[in-house]
């Protein structure tokens, strides 16, 4: 993987101290507490990155490096922050009863819906690049969050990622069945062919869910996550089926799709009624940060929509919210 293009002060000083591979981090210190939007989210999503891949080029001592974990912990701070200001948490709620209804209750923008109804091949593609910096790591932020569970919490989260990690099989693993799927469309399964296309609100997801895999502390929230992200994904996944038949796309990557129609819905029973209900079990005062990932998830999903809508000029269509014919939807307005 290749390191991506710069897109402010932070990842310029940052990106070329990862080249030199000096341990003489503190230029870059200095500049992470004034780094705000797409700079602050890529150099948050590059230094997760160390703990995934790493990149081609910079060391892998880097990844434990006590300076850049600092700057790493400043912007998930920053990150943190927003996001509890900005998402609304349902107090008064049981997780495990309320969920599902909580869920229907959400009506956002929908980039499936425009894609079963309204989209072009051209902006399929786009999205298939943008959703590849996520999907080609598919489950692993999740992975993350295992060894932080109790037995039954744990052996159940085992459950459904053993599913996502294809049952054994490494053909069936879900993010080599997205590589295949966007390899067959003529989209390099590389996420570095991509991240510089990625919009703040993208990079936002992907790190906001790296940083709750990463740390203890939120591992309610990463759970809430992982429960709405699956329980978002069942019809979602149908609609974006039947889109892609509709443009005529290949069948590897509508196999991608209808794969996810009946895994989630497996998985999104699992990650409420099973793992949240013995993470509750566990530790009954969580349940707010259980909400809290959940909302996260959906909210940040929102941004996604309404940001890829705008750069495809969109303001009308299937699943595209009516503000956006009048103008910038108010939600959309003070993202960082
Ligand atoms: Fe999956
Ligand atoms: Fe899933």
């Amino acid at each position: 993987m290749q390191v991506p293009q710069p897109r402010g002060p932070l990842t310029e000083e940052l990106f070329s101290a990862f080249r030199r591979g000096s341990d003489d981090f503190y230029p870059t210190l200095a500049v992470a507490p004034t780094a705000v939007g797409d700079d602050a989210a890529l150099a948050l999503w590059a230094l997760q990155q160390l703990h995934y891949t790493g990149f081609d080029g910079v060391a892998d001592e880097l990844e434990w490096d006590p300076q850049l974990v600092r700057v790493r912990g400043l912007l998930e701070r920053d990150l943190e922050a927003r996001l509890r200001e900005r998402v609304a948490v349902p107090s008064g709620r049981s997780f495990t009863e309320d969920f599902f209804d909580w869920v229907d209750e959400q009506d956002g923008p929908s980039l499936a819906r425009f894609v079963h109804r309204d989209a072009t091949v051209e902006q399929v593609h786009d999205l298939l690049r943008v959703r590849s910096v996520y999907h080609l790591k598919e489950a692993d932020p999740t992975a993350w969050l295992v060894p932080r569970l109790g037995t039954a919490a744990k052996a159940a989260l085992m459950e459904l990622q053993y599913d996502e990690y294809g049952d054994g099989d490494p053909n069936r693993l879900h993010h080599h069945l997205w590589s295949r799927g966007i390899a067959a469309c003529g989209i390099e399964p590389a996420t570095d062919a991509h991240i510089d296309l990625a919009p703040l609100e993208i990079l936002e997801q992907n790190t906001a869910l790296s940083m709750f895999g990463l740390q203890r502390r939120l591992r309610g929230a990463a759970l809430g996550h992982l429960a709405a992200f699956e329980a978002t994904s069942s019809l979602p996944a149908r609609r974006m089926a039947q889109g892609l038949e509709r443009l005529g796309m290949p069948q590897e990557l509508i196999d991608y799709y209808t794969e996810h129609v009946e895994a989630d819905a497996v998985h999104e029973q699992l990650a409420v009624r099973t793992i949240g209900a013995a993470l509750l079990a566990e530790d009954p005062a969580i349940e707010p940060e259980l909400w809290f990932g959940a909302a996260v998830c959906l909210d940040l999903e929102n941004r996604t929509a309404l940001a890829m809508f705008e750069r495809w000029g969109v303001t009308s269509g299937a699943g595209v919210p009516e503000s956006l014919a009048t103008g910038l939807a108010p939600e959309h307005k003070d993202v960082a």
